[in-house]
Formats: C-alpha cells, structure tokens, sequence
C-alpha cells in the first residue's frame, strides 16, 4: 500500500473517501492551520495530522502526496515533495504556465519519482467507451467535437483562488483544461488554433467564459469553458455516426449516460454507465504507476502539451 499524505483541507479532497482503496492508504494530512486538518482528519478517518506542508513532505512514512492547493502553488510544493522523495499527484492545472511545468517534472525526474496530474474524468468508464468508439473507427473520421463545462461561480462560496489571475484562477484554467486535455484522451494529434473568443470581465482581468476552435487533422473542435452559467457536454460527430454525453464531466457521483447514432443502419441507442468514484480509482491508478514504474497517461509530458495549448489561448486572446 502507497501511504499517501493530503496538502491542504481542499474540498476536492473530500471526494477521495467515498469507497475503500486498493492500492494506497491515506496516512496523513497537513493544512496551514492545524485545527482544520485535526478536524478534516478526525472526519475522514486520517491516521496523522501535520501542522505544515512541509512537516508532512519531510515525514519519512509518507511514499507520496495529493497537490489540491490552487494551482500557483502546485510548482513549489511538487518540487519540495520530489526532493524529499515523495511521488506527486497534483491536481489539474499541473501549473499555471508551462515553464514551471517543465520544472516539475525537471525534479520529478531527477528525484526519479512519479508525477501526475489529477483529471478524474479519465477515471469514468463512459469517457473510455467513447474513447473506443473513437480509436475503433465506429463513428468513422471524426469531423466535429463540441465540448462545453461551465458553472456558476456565484454558486461556490468558497475557492477565491479561481477568481485570482496570480493564484492561476480563470476559467480557461480551471476549466477550458479538460477540453483540451479531452483531445489529447481521444488521441487526437496537438491541434492549431483557429479562433479565440474571451470575456474576461472577472476581477483584474480573469476570464470568465472563454470559447475556442481547434483543428486537429480533419476535425474541428469546438471547446467552451465559463464561470458564468452551467454547461456539462460533449458531442462527438463522425462521417459513420456521433455520439452525445450530457452531464457526465463532473466527479459527481451518479449514472451516468450517453447516446449514440449510427447513421448507415440509423441505430439510436442509449447507454448507461453505473455510479462510480472517479477520484479513489484515480489515487488507485498513481499506486499503481509507482509500484510498477509505469508512466500515468496523464504525467508531466501530457500537462505540458495542454498548458502549452492553453498559453496559446491566451496569446491568441491577449490573456495575461
Ligand atoms: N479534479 C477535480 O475534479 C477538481 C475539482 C475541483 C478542483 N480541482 C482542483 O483542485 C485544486 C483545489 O481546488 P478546490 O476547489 O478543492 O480548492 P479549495 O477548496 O479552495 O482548497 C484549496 C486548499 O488549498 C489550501 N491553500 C493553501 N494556500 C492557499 C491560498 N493562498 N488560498 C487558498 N487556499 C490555500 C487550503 O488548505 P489549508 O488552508 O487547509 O492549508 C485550501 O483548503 C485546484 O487545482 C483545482 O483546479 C480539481
């Protein structure tokens, strides 16, 4: 068992508890204020509690830490966990910007440690069908993707960071990401550019809905990200057939369904996919890839091409 240690009492990280773990333990956790992690521990069962970050990165029982900080810090604390010798799963984005991602993954290496960032939707079975659906040519070449996650901000009371440009808030990184992480799942090659249109009326500049089109081979994706209404879809078209999945992006825990059209025998069927907790198959896989060496699908070479994606966004749109 990998004994995981948690930096920070983010709420992403209660998520991680709702079924039991094969491959790791969850030993510790650290915040800046001791009594919320007494508390967050006390709740969720968690052995140890650690009055620093760096209190529990020096600890000798911890094998690895979970990164749930807002992401300007994803680069400090990575570093420090690789130097102590300790794999690193941090949450999506990896960093806010491809420099720092290339130094991460600088120590991970060097440290020979496993980094990976945390896209849980990859842990869902519905997206691996789709996946195949793609890979195995049944929709034929894919002409046309339309991918959209959006929500509310004024919904979440907490997480100032996301409307914090220096935390690395925005939409695009909070959220655009997964689109262009999406492509990189099905296997598409990096795409280019072709248009960008950004609302960046958030404070001090942070952009609040940003819609992109990207054109990779044949196909042209259509990829929407926001902070001001609710969106959570996708659709992918082929020449032989397409298929829609509505509402399954979040790591909410429910079925989940998609539709699918073949458009030559006009077979039109609906599949559903059971409850499942994405994010304990995600910590089961980063056990896994330490104890066997294998390289995550989405380790720092796959966070560097989507951050480089996301800092063309923002050339492209003058997003500083
Ligand atoms: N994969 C997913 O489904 C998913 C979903 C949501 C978020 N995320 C990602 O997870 C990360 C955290 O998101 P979240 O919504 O869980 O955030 P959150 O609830 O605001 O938690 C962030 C935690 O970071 C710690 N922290 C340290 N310095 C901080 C600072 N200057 N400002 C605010 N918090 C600070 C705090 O813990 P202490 O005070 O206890 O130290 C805080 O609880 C982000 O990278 C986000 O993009 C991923």
């Amino acid at each position: 068992m990998i004994r995981i240690g948690i930096l920070g009492t983010a709420s992403i990280a209660r998520l991680f508890f709702g079924e039991p773990l094969k491959h790791a333990s969850i030993l510790g956790i650290a915040s800046r204020d001791v009594t919320r992690a007494v508390e967050f521990a006390k709740h969720y069962g968690i052995p140890r509690v650690f009055p620093s970050y760096e209190a529990l990165i020096a600890d000798e029982e911890i094998d690895a830490v979970y990164i749930p900080l807002p992401p300007h810090l994803h680069c400090t604390y990575t570093i420090k966990a690789a130097e102590a010798g300790k794999h690193v799963l941090v949450e999506k984005p990896a960093a806010p910007s491809s420099d720092e991602i290339a130094q991460m993954i600088d120590a991970c290496r060097k440290h020979h440690v496993v980094l990976m960032e945390g896209f849980m939707y990859r842990f869902k079975a519905i997206h691996h069908r789709v996946r195949g659906l793609v890979q195995e040519g049944v929709l034929g070449t894919i002409h046309y993707l339309d991918f959209s996650w959006a929500f509310n901000i004024r919904k979440l009371a907490r997480s100032p960071f996301r409307l914090d440009r220096m935390a690395g808030g925005g939409a695009l990184n909070d959220l655009g990401i997964y689109g262009l992480d999406f492509l990189h799942f099905l296997g598409f090659p990096d795409p280019t550019l072709i248009h960008v249109s950004i609302k960046r009326d958030g404070p001090a500049g942070v952009d609040m809905f940003t819609h992109m089109t990207w054109q990779a081979g044949p196909t042209f994706a259509s990829i929407t990200c926001g902070f001001t209404c609710d969106a959570n879809y996708y659709t992918v078209c082929g020449e032989l057939g397409s298929v829609t999945v509505p509402g399954s992006l979040s790591g909410r825990i429910r079925d989940n369904m998609l539709h699918l059209h073949l458009l030559h025998s006009d077979h039109r069927a609906d599949e559903t996919f059971p409850a499942e907790n994405p994010y304990v198959k995600e910590l089961d896989h980063f056990a896994v890839c330490i104890e066997t060496g294998q390289e995550p699908e989405t380790g720092g070479g796959n966070a560097l091409r989507n951050m480089r994606l996301v800092e063309a966004v923002r050339e492209r749109g003058q997003l500083s």
